[in-house]
Formats: structure tokens, C-alpha cells, sequence
């Protein structure tokens, strides 16, 4: 009996040195350092590619970036109460010490495909988008360069993120489950307009990341394999507004009785350009208002959604508990 106990005790002892010694790694070794693996970028002039890239800054990064100056130089993305602690977005104005000045096109790039930032950091997946074609990248990244008045430099400055200090964070750092996401540089081009069903596909998982919001959670999302998102535009994401009050994604899927399986070609088109619902009700604010689209786009989204596995069941309902 004695001698079962000690080699518990031992047993006990050895684990717990393990899980000692494996808290002090993630806590006192420093965050790694990835390298970074800039593209050459061939920056658009053409007025048809700046308008690209401005709705995707307008319409997605502005999202997070917008600041009360009404300058892209940032704003609280995560407050203090958060698990992950407070996050600013940073100030992605032209200024060229405290914005995107310091950024070569090809580092923001990579931050784009990866999720690294110019110094090697990971920063998080928010401004991913890993399979869009290089040259609506690039149409981004002209944008960004362009002189309009959201991107005029600012002078704001935010504190560090609160996570580089948080132990939960460096152990998913450390233990490799925030990991940049792999790019090696191969070209990636975008199926064309007329291919209305893949173009749609396109617009609505790499381009629009319309998927990210209508799946189960933006943290099971799979940006690489977006078909493989738990809840794939079935909807159920809590997604919060700029004062972080939250409000669940539809499902979208074709189901009649879950999804927009009744509605029209023309009321999806309302809907997503102006916020209104067949009833007449609008949406709320957490639902972009994607009104800059050619209708194009929103058909050829509209012929997509159709195709995707109705999913029969309804995340508001479910929400009720219902
Ligand atoms: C869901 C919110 C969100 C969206 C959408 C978003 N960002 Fe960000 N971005 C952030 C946050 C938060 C940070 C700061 C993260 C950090 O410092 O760890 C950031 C940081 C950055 C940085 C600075 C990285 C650094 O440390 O130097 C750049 C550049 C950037 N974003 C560009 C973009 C662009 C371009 C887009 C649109 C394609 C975009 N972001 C979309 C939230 C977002
Ligand atoms: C930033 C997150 C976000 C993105 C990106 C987003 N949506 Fe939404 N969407 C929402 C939320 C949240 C609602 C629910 C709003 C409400 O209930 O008032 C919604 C509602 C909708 C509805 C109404 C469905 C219904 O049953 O009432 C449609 C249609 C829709 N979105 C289509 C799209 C399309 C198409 C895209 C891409 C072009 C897109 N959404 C991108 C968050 C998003």
C-alpha cells in the first residue's frame, strides 16, 4: 500500500514539474518571431481597380478601423472585460511613422494573406484573405495608398494589446493554435464574372467574407477552407457592434423555413444593398450595409447561396432556446 502511494506520489510529482516547467515556458520565453516573406505587388492605377479596393476598405476594414475622426486611425476592438483583454485597432492612415507609412505593399500584403504583421508579430486573422486574387489585393492595398479622406495620416497612437501579456493567449501562441496562416507566394487569380456561380463563391467567402459572419463563430471559422466552417451560413455568430452590443447572424442558407429559401432574387438585392427585409423591417447595424455592390455582385452572390446545403435549423430560435 506504502509503496503504491509513493509511486503515485513520484507519478504526481513528475506531472506536476512538467506543467510547471511548461507554464514557465509559455510565460517567460519570449513570443516568437516569424518571418516575414513580403510579394512584389504590381499597385493598379486604373479608376475600375480603386474602386474595388475601396469597398472592401470601406465596407470591411473601416469595420474595425474607423475612428471617431473619421480617419481610418483606429478604435477599441475589444474592451478590458474581454477574455482576451483590451485591443485597439491600429491606425492604419497614411501617416508615416504611426500608419501604414511604415509598411512596405508587399508587407501589407503578406499581413493580408497571413496574419503577420511587418515585424513578424501575429496580429490575428481579422484582415485575412487568404484566397483572394493578387490583383484585388493589390486593389486594396492601392486604396490604402490612395489619397482619400478616411486615409489622410492621423496622429493617434493606441496601447500594445492587452493579450501580449495574457497567458492564455501566448500558450495558444506557443503551442501553435494561432499560427500564421501558410501562403508561398504561388499566384492566386479570381474566377471571372461570368462564371456567375463561382464568381459568387468568390465574392461571398474570399472577397466580401460575407461567410465569416453567417457561420457558427468567428472563432471556428476556417478562412482556408471556408466550406468547412462549422455552420457554414447557417448563421448562429454573435457579432457586436462598435459599442460590443451583439447580434446573431441568420442562417442564410436556402431552407424555407430557416434561411431566405422564400425569398426573391430582387428582395435578397434589397436586403443586402439597403438593409430592408422583404417585411419592410431593417436590419440592424452589425449587418453591413453593402451598398456600394453592382447588382452583379449581389445576383451572382444571390445564384451562390442557392447552391450551398440548406441547413435546417434556425440560430435565433435557437438563441430562445427554443
Ligand atoms: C474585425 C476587425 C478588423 C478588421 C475587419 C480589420 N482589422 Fe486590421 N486590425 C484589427 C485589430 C484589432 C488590429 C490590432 C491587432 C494587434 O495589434 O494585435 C489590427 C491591425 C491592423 C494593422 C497593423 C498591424 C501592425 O501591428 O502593424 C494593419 C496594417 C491592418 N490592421 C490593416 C487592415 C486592413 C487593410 C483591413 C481590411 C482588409 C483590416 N485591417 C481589417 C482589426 C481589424
Ligand atoms: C460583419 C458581419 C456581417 C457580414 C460581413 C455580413 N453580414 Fe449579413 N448579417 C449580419 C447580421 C448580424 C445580420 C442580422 C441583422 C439583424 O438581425 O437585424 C445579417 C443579416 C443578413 C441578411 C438578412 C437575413 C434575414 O433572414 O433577415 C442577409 C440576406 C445577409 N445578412 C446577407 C449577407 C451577405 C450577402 C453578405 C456579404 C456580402 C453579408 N450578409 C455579410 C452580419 C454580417
Amino acid at each position: 500500500m506504502k509503496k503504491t502511494l509513493k509511486i503515485a506520489g513520484i507519478g504526481f510529482g513528475i506531472l506536476l514539474s512538467i506543467v510547471l516547467i511548461a507554464a514557465a515556458w509559455v510565460q517567460f520565453t519570449p513570443m516568437p518571431v516569424y518571418d516575414v516573406v513580403p510579394p512584389v505587388v504590381q499597385l493598379p492605377t486604373d479608376s475600375a481597380s480603386l474602386a474595388k479596393g475601396k469597398k472592401v476598405v470601406e465596407l470591411l476594414c473601416a469595420h474595425c478601423h474607423l475612428g471617431d475622426d473619421g480617419k481610418m486611425s483606429g478604435r477599441l476592438f475589444s474592451p478590458a472585460s474581454d477574455p482576451f483583454g483590451e485591443i485597439w485597432s491600429a491606425n492604419i492612415t497614411q501617416h508615416p511613422t504611426k500608419g501604414i507609412g511604415r509598411y512596405t505593399d508587399g508587407e501589407l500584403a503578406y499581413l493580408m494573406r497571413t496574419g503577420i504583421n511587418r515585424d513578424g508579430r501575429i496580429v490575428g486573422y481579422m484582415m485575412c484573405h487568404p484566397n483572394m486574387s493578387d490583383e484585388d489585393l493589390a486593389s486594396i492595398v492601392a486604396y490604402l495608398r490612395s489619397g482619400a479622406d478616411i486615409m489622410q495620416p492621423s496622429e493617434a497612437v493606441h496601447p500594445a494589446p492587452a493579450y501580449l501579456s495574457s497567458f492564455m493567449v501566448k500558450a495558444l501562441i506557443k503551442f501553435g493554435v494561432f499560427k500564421p496562416l501558410p501562403y508561398d507566394g504561388k499566384p492566386i487569380s479570381a474566377p471571372p464574372a461570368t462564371e456567375q456561380v463561382a464568381y459568387g463563391r468568390y465574392l461571398a467567402t474570399e472577397f466580401y467574407e460575407c461567410y465569416t459572419c453567417h457561420s457558427a463563430n468567428f472563432e471556428t471559422n476556417n478562412l482556408l477552407e471556408p466550406e468547412k466552417s462549422p455552420g457554414y451560413f447557417a448563421g448562429g455568430n454573435p457579432v457586436p457592434d462598435e459599442a460590443f452590443n451583439t447580434c446573431i447572424s441568420p442562417n442564410i442558407t436556402p431552407s424555407k423555413e430557416h434561411g431566405i429559401g422564400n425569398w426573391t432574387e430582387d428582395q435578397f438585392l434589397v436586403a443586402v444593398k439597403s438593409g430592408t427585409r422583404p417585411d419592410g423591417t431593417l436590419l440592424q447595424h452589425q449587418m453591413p450595409r453593402f451598398a456600394t455592390l453592382d447588382d452583379t455582385e449581389v445576383r451572382a452572390i444571390w445564384a451562390y447561396l442557392r447552391t450551398v446545403p440548406p441547413v435546417e435549423e434556425s440560430p435565433l430560435l435557437a438563441a430562445k432556446g427554443e
